[in-house]
């Protein structure tokens, strides 16, 4: 297994057998090894710094039924909101007090945010702060609607692939969303000249490790600006409510797989691990994780906002939440920073990867 761990620092790579033996047999020995391995090799490149990026939930209306999903649209339990642009543009004034210097407007599958509305919103944004980045996680929409946002100000764009398997793609979602556009979305994405961002769930419903390694393997070939990744957690109004969260364990090895196949990546330690696990966060970052992604939305619609049971930080304002992470980065020996945290690859002007 050493030998293993050994080759992919080294190479950046294994084979798809190797990473399967990896996922399937490490040692919790051997997993302290690749996560002290994973956390040096981002110390290389980032050193002790962690990015943060305050996060706008913008609406939980959505027209998709993913079978995972607390907002899927036939959850009538979900109660709607949607945040008018004043608020939106509150919330970024107030992330931007706090040092923030990355927007993530995030938000379902929601008609009503046109073309028309969110290029005013994304341009509003650009012109009152062109020193901070504007990442869109919108969903799938069609490359015109890229271009324009694009055009409006927009840098970034997050659109997990969910899995890189087709078979098990059908199986999270219902047969009219479909794994061809997913991908042509994260190409058309890419092609504009966004900083794209995919990614997966851990423990997901029928993955198997076959799936993982087909997440690694596209991940490797696309090669994204991000990767987000989290375990699966149930949600009671969901069709998978009876399904078991998905390991905090796995998803600490495969952070440390994706930091040592992708080095410059930027990697978030995500909500859905510290919901996990009280200091799931910290050891993600301790596992190769270099993001951490506070909630910037107005403490009234952060429950609302529920893509999974038991999510953490829907009680705090942002400040404590700042003030939170600062603490826990601290703890572990990091410090958080409030530039944009563009990926090094952007910086250097060597795009031609990302
Ligand atoms: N558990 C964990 N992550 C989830 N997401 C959606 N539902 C869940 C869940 N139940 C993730 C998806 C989506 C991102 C915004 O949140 O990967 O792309
Ligand atoms: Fe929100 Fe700790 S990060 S309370």
């Amino acid at each position: 297994m050493r030998e293993l761990i050994e080759k992919l620092v080294k190479t950046s790579d294994l084979t798809d057998s190797e990473l399967k033996l990896l996922i399937d047999n490490i040692s919790d020995e051997d997993l302290d090894y690749l996560n002290k391995l994973a956390r040096k090799k981002a110390n290389e490149i980032y050193g002790k710094q962690i990015f943060v990026r305050g996060l706008i939930e913008f609406t939980n209306y959505c027209k998709n039924n993913c079978y995972y999903c607390g907002i899927r649209a036939a959850n009538k339990n979900a109660e709607r909101y949607r945040l008018s642009k004043e608020q939106i543009y509150e919330c970024c004034e107030q992330g931007y007090k706090l040092g923030f210097r990355t927007f993530v407007l995030q938000g379902g599958e929601d008609v009503f945010y046109s073309d028309d509305l969110l290029c005013e919103i994304v341009k509003t944004i650009r012109e009152k702060y062109p020193d901070c980045a504007i990442t869109l996680s919108i969903g799938e929409r069609d490359e015109e609607s890229y271009k324009r946002l694009f055009e409006a100000g927009a840098n970034r764009y997050l659109l997990r692939h969910e899995t890189a398997d087709k078979h098990h793609y059908q199986k999270l979602h219902p047969e009219n969303m479909s794994f061809d556009n997913r991908i042509k979305c994260l190409e058309t994405l890419k092609k504009i000249g966004y900083q794209t961002g995919c990614g997966f769930m851990v423990g997901s419903p029928y993955q198997t490790t076959d799936c993982l390694v087909k997440d690694l393997r596209f991940i490797k070939n696309f090669q994204p600006a991000m990767v987000g990744i989290g375990p699966y957690l149930s949600h009671k109004d969901t069709p998978f409510c009876d399904f078991e969260n998905g390991s905090v364990r796995k998803t600490l090895i495969l952070l440390s797989i994706i930091r040592l196949m992708n080095p410059s990546v930027l990697l978030p330690a995500t909500t859905a691990l510290g919901t996990a696990k009280s200091d799931g966060r910290e050891k993600g970052i301790l596992a190769g994780a270099n993001v951490v992604m506070p909630n910037l939305s107005p403490v009234s619609v952060r429950k609302k906002y529920s893509l999974y049971d038991n999510k953490i930080c829907t009680g705090e304002e942002s400040a404590q939440c700042r003030v939170c992470l600062s603490n826990r980065m601290k703890s572990i020996g990091y410090e958080i920073v409030t530039s944009r945290g563009d990926n090094i690859n952007f910086i250097k002007g060597d795009n031609k990867n990302v």
